[in-house]
């Protein structure tokens, strides 16, 4: 251990949380409808495999693409060869209007502002190179994605203060909630150089309303402070009220060529819309020149290969396709989401009304035995132990409420969710329920707002060995 990094031996990556913990369960006993009846189902992987027959028709027609080839000749020298970190151009183009398509063509991007990254992950990490220093904090709204806490503090330094949403307004974002979030970085000494939302968000399945964008925009404006909005699922809206990015918001109210415009940045990544983690593929899109010349130059620690940015940038030209898919895509997934609700209803548990993702936010807070994190706990190895279920509790997304759930829904074939649903409601239903009668729900909504766990709000700051800080 002595011979290694403070880095390589510190606790701060977050795999020990449980959202990391369900995916080793499953991976342990994984179901199989055949091979393995019995075992976990995984509802705690954000996976979009609804649309694979459409992707892999393309391939078929278009054999070209895959296969090294161009006009029937190969190519493969030319892409075995090395790259700069610049990307193909033919790429960037088809990503940019890809991205302003699914914004129904109301803002456009620049190709000459993104910078290719091999997902979203290390976009978002690269963003916070390139605007914090060690101990700087981002603001971001409770709850938000796990892998969070991993991709912008662990390599970074920098810290996460939350922006405490709760479920009496929906989870949606306040004024007051972002200036006590800015407080209170304040009371921890912390220098706070940005505020960071998904939009669609990760885990709540909502999309960022206008006034939310616009109470964003005036704070950041206000504290001269940046704004990263990861729309990595703007894709998958498939209710209204339509997605609404914050670069239309920057448009309508005419603040392009503001210094407002260039604190605002992007990230977007194809693993979720179009349902290709593997591939790797994310960008960064940033109104300032100096962000995406850092960018660009840190990007060569994670290029997307340009047989990858050869074969999608075939795919993302063919408008045809693009139109189609994206069209399919969110009625799939509207279905998909439809009997999610309505299984869960069965069985008596209530979501958060949603309108996009793959993943519902689901109230289980009648089923804890007490208002606290531990029930949370408790209940979550009940359902990933005896239901065999992989889900997330929301204590691993730092819900500051105890009871909330991500369920995913799109990573799964329709019976293995009817086998899902089937098992929860007999959970819920049968004798080992621990199904809480009317009056102790009522007892439990009235403590509820009384106990908040610290933990949820453990800044990475505290894990650090004294010298480190
Ligand atoms: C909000 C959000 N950002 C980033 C990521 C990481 O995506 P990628 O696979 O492109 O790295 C995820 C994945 O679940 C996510 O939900």
């Amino acid at each position: 251990m002595g011979l290694l990094s403070k880095k390589a031996t510190c606790n701060t990556h977050g795999q020990d949380s449980s959202y990391f913990l369900g995916w080793e369960e499953y991976e342990k006993n994984p179901y199989d409808e055949i091979k393995n009846p019995d075992g976990i189902i995984q509802m705690g992987l954000a996976e979009n495999q609804l649309s694979f027959d459409l992707i892999e028709s393309w391939l078929a027609k278009n054999p070209d693409a895959a296969n090294f080839q161009r006009d029937g000749q190969s190519i493969f020298r030319e892409l075995a060869l090395f790259q700069d970190y610049h990307g193909l151009p033919s790429f960037k183009n088809a990503m940019a209007d890809f991205m302003s398509e699914n914004r129904g063509n109301r803002v456009s991007f620049d190709p000459n502002n993104l910078v290719l990254t091999a997902g979203a992950t290390p976009a978002n990490e690269t963003l916070m190179f390139c605007l914090t220093n060690p101990g700087d904090a981002f603001l971001l709204p409770t709850p938000y994605y796990p892998g969070f806490d991993r991709d912008l503090k662990w390599r970074t330094g920098a810290e996460i203060v939350p922006i405490k949403c709760t479920s009496a307004n929906g989870f949606r974002i306040t004024k007051s909630a972002l200036e006590e979030a800015y407080e209170e970085a304040q009371k921890l000494n912390l220098k706070v150089k940005g505020v960071l939302i998904t939009n669609p968000s990760n885990p709540l399945g909502t999309t960022t309303t206008r006034t939310e964008l616009n109470h964003l925009v005036d704070f950041i404006s206000r504290k001269k402070i940046h704004l990263i909005s990861d729309e990595i699922y703007s894709g998958t809206v498939f209710a209204s009220p339509g997605f609404i990015s914050v670069m239309e918001v920057l448009k309508d109210r005419r603040l392009e060529n503001t210094d407002v415009f260039k604190r605002v940045h992007v990230v977007y990544s194809l693993s979720k819309d179009l349902g290709l983690p593997g591939f790797r593929v994310g960008v960064i899109y940033s109104n300032d020149d100096n962000v995406v010349s850092a960018a660009t130059k840190m990007s060569s620690f994670g290029l997307i290969s340009s047989q990858t940015q050869y074969l999608l940038s075939a795919l993302l030209s063919d408008k045809k396709f693009t139109k189609n898919y994206l069209q399919e895509n969110q009625i799939r997934l509207k279905n998909r989401h439809k009997k999610l609700v309505s299984g869960l209803e069965a069985a008596g548990i209530e979501c958060l009304k949603s309108n996009a993702g793959l993943f519902c936010w689901v109230d289980m807070r009648h089923l804890l035995k007490s208002n606290t994190f531990e029930a949370e706990i408790e209940l979550w190895k009940k359902i990933v132990y005896e239901v065999k279920l992989n889900i997330s509790p929301g204590s691993s997304c730092h819900c500051n409420e105890p009871g909330w759930f991500r369920v995913c829904f799109a990573n799964m074939s329709e019976e293995t969710l009817e086998v899902a649903l089937d098992r929860l409601k007999k959970f819920v239903d049968g004798p080992s329920s621990t199904a809480r009668s009317q009056s102790e729900h009522q007892r439990l909504k009235n403590l509820r707002k009384k106990k908040v766990s610290n933990w949820v709000f453990r800044l990475s700051f505290h894990d650090r060995e004294p010298e480190e800080r």
